[in-house]
């Protein structure tokens, strides 16, 4: 069987970081989220799967060329204009064998058994079978319904607090017959959500899978942040050989380093003299942290510099970006690629710098 990866979209809500990075492959312990996704799609069983782009679709073509994929075949789709989530699955149909298929949202980090959901969708009479999920707060989720014999009998998209009936979402998981593909219209933008799963569950043929399993999108940057400390704390995604200290050979250590694992390092980074690294923290390649600085639970992504005395905790600093001497950046505060904070600035409550501002120094107190 085959999948379809919806990688297409412009993941605004992860902005700035996906001005510079496509969503699909924003890393989790220093590896491009695709990796895990392609993971997750072979240990279902998987043979292949067609990716359906549109949204920076060169960096995400160019890191699969770089992979070994052990015969697991990839082709791709390429949008010229958006075609949603329904459209995106039809233009991706002249690559696929013209059996049952699996589509993925391309932002899924799920840990769930995804032969299950196979097994029951094809001992079923559905045209579709959706995966569930159950989340503490619904309410930024579309809800789905399910009867005792899990046919879906209702959407609720989005729903204020009285409204909540269920606490399973959409889990961005599907598994569609071939006359799904047939009921999308071409060369038009199309929500499977919003127009072919309720056009679906009006003729009785969606039915769902509840899944129990580890399942976060990585979508807004606080789950990203979440979604990258469980990766660190091997909670998911952990492979052969997997280890809480993961520091590179080639980082080079100052003295009185203090280094708290969880914590993945890249290559040819630079740590001095007692700075702190720690507390499910990934720092990618060529990065610098100068002498006394604090790193915790954040994100530093490739050629990121934390100078000397600065603290960074809950956040995510984006490629090349710059954190000044003794700036504070924290409370899931993000920098786009090659922003600077200046000297002694102090940065809170998710406030996002886009790509390449300069805060001069002592301009911003939280
Ligand atoms: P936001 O802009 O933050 O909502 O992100 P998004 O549109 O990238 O993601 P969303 O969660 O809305 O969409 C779910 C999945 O569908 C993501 O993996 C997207 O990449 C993908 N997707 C969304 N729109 C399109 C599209 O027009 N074409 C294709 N091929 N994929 C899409």
């Amino acid at each position: 069987m085959q999948a379809v990866i919806l990688v297409g979209g412009q993941g605004t809500r992860l902005r700035p970081i996906t001005y510079d990075i496509p969503k699909a492959l924003v890393p989790l312990r220093n590896r491009p989220f695709m990796g895990y996704m392609l993971d997750f799609l072979r240990s279902g069983g998987l043979e292949g799967a067609v990716l359906s782009l549109g949204y920076l679709p060169d960096p995400i073509q160019g890191y699969l060329a770089g992979c070994d994929l052990g015969g697991f075949s990839v082709d791709y789709a390429v949008e010229d204009h958006a075609l949603g989530t329904a459209g995106g699955i039809k233009n991706a149909g002249r690559y696929l064998d013209g059996g049952p298929v699996v589509v993925v949202n391309g932002d899924v980090l799920s840990g769930m058994d995804l032969r299950k959901a196979i097994d029951r969708h094809l001992n079923s009479d559905a045209l579709a079978t959706i995966t569930l999920t159950s989340v503490e707060d619904p309410t930024a989720y579309g809800l789905v319904e399910v009867d005792h014999d899990m046919l879906v009998h209702r959407f609720i998209e989005k729903p204020a607090y009285d409204e909540i009936t269920t606490n399973l979402v959409n889990a961005g998981v599907y598994v569609l017959e071939p006359e799904v593909l047939d009921m999308i219209p071409a060369g038009r933008e199309v929500s499977i959500e919003r127009e072919i799963f309720p056009e679906l569950q009006a003729r009785g043929r969606l039915r769902a899978h509840v899944s129990s399993s580890y399942w976060r999108d990585i979508g807004t940057p606080r789950s990203y942040l979440a979604a990258s400390q469980d990766v660190l704390s091997g909670v998911v995604g952990a492979g052969d050989g997997f280890d809480y200290l993961d520091v590179c050979d080639s980082t080079r250590l100052g003295d009185s380093v203090r280094l708290l694992p969880p914590v993945s390092v890249a290559a040819g980074c630079e740590v001095a003299d007692e700075a702190t690294i720690g507390g499910r923290t990934a720092i990618g390649r060529d990065c610098r942290v100068g002498s006394g600085a604090v790193v915790e639970g954040s994100v530093l992504l490739d050629g990121a510099e934390v100078e000397p005395g600065a603290v960074v905790r809950g956040s995510i600093i984006g490629p090349e970006a710059r954190v000044g001497q003794n700036a504070i950046v924290r409370g899931l505060a993000v920098l786009g690629a090659r922003a600077v904070v200046g000297e002694g600035n102090v940065l809170d409550q998710g406030i996002r710098v886009n790509p390449g501002v300069v805060l001069p120094p002592r301009s911003i107190r939280f």
